[in-house]
């Protein structure tokens, strides 16, 4: 049995829990959104073809903005295809994805979804095969009241009013030499600049990101960050971050270790673009838009793209099966996001339905929850208020990828209205138990309300469409509380919540 210490106090503070942490993404890709959140033939399909049973599940998780449409698949995407007469729009090949496009759900068609859902949208534009035109073209489109061909056009298609966009993503992934229209470094920063100035000419208050790195492994990362900051600083407010934490390859500790390498990356980040602050002499920060993480089981089949002549509609694709310890690690990552909540203002699981995904569907049939929908769902609904840094002394573990490690991750949340604390932890062990004891006198006398452990003997267990119920989070019996001094053991390959109130 391992043992490890840790203090929270209420003046830890790291800055507030910001909802935009909680962010998905529905890429038209494979059946995230043909047969994933539409579906006009399923039972539950409303008049705009949407599945009721999946917008059920997306509130149920929790999740807070949604990125659209791509992704690889924005930088070859006109948005025009997608508006207007569905009768009318064109079928093109997505060659991101060696697909058939047949926009039947457009850019009108996701804005009434978000409103179905309760997510806030969050734009990407394609600066791959396009540019500052088009960048303006879809923001007329999108946020102008009307008197203007563009926004009478949407108000034409059905939408009275604006709709109010505030996040933009100035392209996706132009770092990486698979993306359409891929770009060195001074020309995105280049391309980026004009059109974040030409956005903003249109309206100063919009949150732009401009494209980070796809992966802290990139050969460019670090150099990407420096030159596009060095150029677009006073344009942007976030740059953006993209890291998959790949498969287990028989080596659990280092896949289990994936947040230390999330934490590393953040903090690259994070200095590069301070580095680009104190050069260019600028006083704003510009923060961080994590707008795609997960698991993703890149080598598996599902992964491989359609090749040749075959150019299918909404193929399976990423359809990875998640795990308990994939689920462990999902809870790790947005401990880790949390942690660094001062400087990570936005993030976004990626994908949300089908594709490496939290939600899964049959077309016409079932939907169900993957293992890593339960540490999003919980960390969603109950981190509250302010973050706060868990102060830990943690026994370590040895891994062939990230070297030494901290077998226990922790951060809390205070809300400070009612008086709620919650403590996120993960133990990484792969094969011993943890015994915990934290120090919570800074928060008075506190009791324990609910205190939840996912685990499982088998981490390897997985949920199906006709089984997502046998392994859920569940009680922890060993959660105690008294005069100050809180313990708890947790299995290993676990993660836990526990909540907090007043005595
Ligand atoms: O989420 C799947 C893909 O991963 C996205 O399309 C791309 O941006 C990233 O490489």
């Amino acid at each position: 049995m391992l043992s490890a210490s840790a203090t929270v106090d209420p003046a830890f503070v790291v800055g507030p829990v910001r909802r935009r942490t909680f962010g998905s993404f529905v890429e038209h890709l494979g059946r995230c959104v043909y047969t994933g959140i539409y579906d006009p033939g399923h039972a539950t399909a409303d008049e705009d073809g949407f599945r009721q049973d999946v917008v059920d599940l997306v509130k149920e998780l929790g999740v807070t903005t949604v990125r659209y449409p791509g992704g690889n698949f924005v930088s070859g995407y006109r948005w025009e295809d997608g508006i207007g007469p569905k009768s009318e729009r064109p079928r093109r090949l997505d060659l991101a994805w060696h697909s058939t496009e047949p926009n039947e759900v457009g850019l009108d068609e996701f804005m009434r979804w978000c409103t179905k859902a309760g997510v806030e949208p969050m734009m990407a534009i394609n600066l791959g095969t396009r540019g500052v035109a088009e960048a303006l073209d879809i923001l007329d489109y999108c946020n102008i009241a009307g008197g203007t061909e563009l926004s009478d056009k949407r108000r034409k298609n059905g939408a009275e009013e604006p709709y109010k966009v505030r996040m933009w993503c100035l392209g996706n992934e132009m770092d990486g030499p698979w993306q359409t229209g891929h770009k060195t470094a001074p020309e995105y920063a280049r391309l980026a600049t004009e059109t974040a100035r030409a956005m903003r000419q249109v309206d100063p208050g919009l949150e732009l990101v401009a494209c980070g790195s796809s992966s802290s492994d990139m050969d460019t990362f670090g150099t990407w960050e420096h030159t596009v900051l060095s150029e677009a600083y006073e344009q942007v407010d976030y740059v953006s971050a993209h890291e998959y934490y790949y498969e287990e390859d028989g080596d659990l500790a280092s896949f289990l270790g994936s947040g230390h390498k999330m934490s590393n990356f953040i903090e690259s980040v994070v200095a590069t673009a301070d580095a680009a602050r104190a050069a260019g002499k600028h006083t704003k920060r510009i923060n961080i838009s994590f707008d795609e993480w997960n698991v993703w089981y890149q080598k598996a089949t599902p992964s491989m793209p359609p090749t040749g002549d075959d150019w299918p509609v909404a193929p399976v694709l990423l359809e990875d099966t998640y795990n308990v310890a994939d689920a462990v690690v999902v809870g790790d990552l947005l401990i880790t996001l949390l942690r660094h909540t001062d400087r990570v203002h936005s993030a976004s699981l990626a994908q949300l339905v089908n594709v490496i995904a939290p939600i899964m569907t049959e077309p016409g049939g079932r939907s169900w929850k993957q293992t890593t929908f339960h540490p999003f769902a919980l960390t969603a609904r109950h981190a509250r208020g302010e973050v706060l840094r868990v102060a830990v002394q943690s026994p370590t573990m040895q891994t062939a990828k990230h070297g030494e490690i901290a077998a226990l991750t922790a951060v809390a949340t205070h809300d400070a209205e009612t008086g709620e604390v919650v403590l996120f932890s993960a133990n990484r062990s792969t094969d011993e138990a943890l015994e915990l004891a934290v120090d919570v006198r800074g928060f008075g006398d506190l009791r324990v309300v609910e205190a939840v452990t996912y685990a499982n003997d088998d981490p390897y267990w997985h949920a199906t469409a006709d089984d997502d119920t046998s392994v859920l989070p569940v009680p922890n019996a060993t959660a105690a509380v008294s005069g100050g001094a809180f313990t708890m053991t947790a299995p290993a390959v676990s993660w836990s919540m526990v909540r907090f109130a007043r005595a």
